[in-house]
């Protein structure tokens, strides 16, 4: 390890029981792509296959690891990939797929309306996220397998809750739904019956691919919790502490694990109360530190020169 002293970026989950999911969270600014980074490159140097994948739709890993990245993994370094997912082509595949699987279900007279309403929830926000969970809920199942290791740039804390709470929110959805199909094809086979037709109920590959959905999500949403630490990173300010606080407090109570939390871009002569406040809220989950340093730390040589000392 290039690492000057203290314990390697990728150190911090050793604490956390070695999750194979690291989540990067925290504030604007204050690190975490730059951390993310760092931690995949660490990995990749104990010999796990380490994706490191960002899910901010502004990416910046690509810069942090002064390359060019894209829709698939790209190699960095040995057992290191990273890739910066197209949420917009994402989204545009999704939509896709929904009108596909609407046109094969659906009577014809009402595709106009479902088109429209697909237009319009295409070009909402919610849309993105969903588009970046479905691709984060893919690279998920890809560990283990084709990864020992998924390091995840910047999932806003919203976002991470929203995830949680996505099957949740998808069942009473579904479940409408699925009273609908299951009168409609009541509706059927009555009809069938009445014209001597069969009256042999048939599968509704329509609710099965809704239901399948619905099983992935709760299975993505069981394995955050078993499966995946979060690494808040914050910077010694009072208005980063606070807001930092505020996340800890929802991602525990969601049910998601928090990790080391990582002090990033520490001064010579930081604020010492806010460091001591910072021991005292995190100390329990153990606390990172990392220099400011007069160079932005990018691209693999310097990334790897990255270490964090213990508070
Ligand atoms: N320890 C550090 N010392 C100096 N610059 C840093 C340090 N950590 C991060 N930076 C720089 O700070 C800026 C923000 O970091 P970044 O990782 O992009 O934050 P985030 O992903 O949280 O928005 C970048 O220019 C990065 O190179
Ligand atoms: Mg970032």
């Amino acid at each position: 390890m290039a690492a000057d002293e203290g314990v390697a970026a990728g150190a911090p989950t050793e604490g956390a029981g070695a999750a194979p999911i690291i989540f990067f969270g925290g504030k604007g600014g204050v690190g975490k792509t730059t951390m993310a980074a760092a931690a995949g490159l660490a990995l990749a140097e104990e010999g796990l296959r380490t994706l490191v994948v960002s899910t901010d739709p502004a990416h910046s890993l690509g810069d942090a690891l002064e390359t060019r990245l894209g829709d698939r993994p790209r190699r960095i370094a040995e057992n290191l990939w990273a890739a910066e997912p197209d949420a917009e082509a994402a989204v545009r595949r999704r939509v896709k797929q929904v009108t596909d699987d609407a046109y094969a279900a659906l009577p014809r007279e009402i595709m106009p309306a479902v088109q429209r309403h697909l237009a319009h929830a295409a070009a909402g926000p919610g849309m993105t996220e969903s588009a970046l969970n479905d691709l984060l809920v893919d690279a998920m199942e890809e560990v283990p397998g084709q990864w020992d290791r998924l390091v995840v740039d910047s999932a806003p804390t919203g976002h991470l809750l929203r995830m949680l709470h996505l099957p949740a929110l998808l069942t009473p959805w579904l479940e409408g739904l699925a009273r609908q199909r299951e009168r409609a094809t009541g509706a059927d086979r009555f009809a069938a019956g009445v014209v001597g037709g069969s009256a042999e109920p048939e599968a509704d590959p329509l609710l099965e691919k809704l239901r399948a959905r619905r099983r992935r999500l709760e299975g993505a949403a069981r394995r955050l919790r078993e499966d995946a630490v979060v690494q808040l990173v914050l910077v010694p300010r009072r208005m980063v502490l606070a807001e930092t606080e505020r996340a800890a407090d929802e991602l525990a109570e969601a049910g998601f694990r928090l990790g080391p939390v990582v002090l990033n871009q520490v001064p010579d002569n930081p604020d010492s109360a806010v460091v001591e406040a910072v021991r005292q809220r995190f100390g329990r989950y153990g606390i990172r530190c990392c220099p400011l340093r007069a160079e932005e730390p990018t691209g693999p040589e310097r990334l790897r020169r990255i270490a964090l000392s213990q508070l």
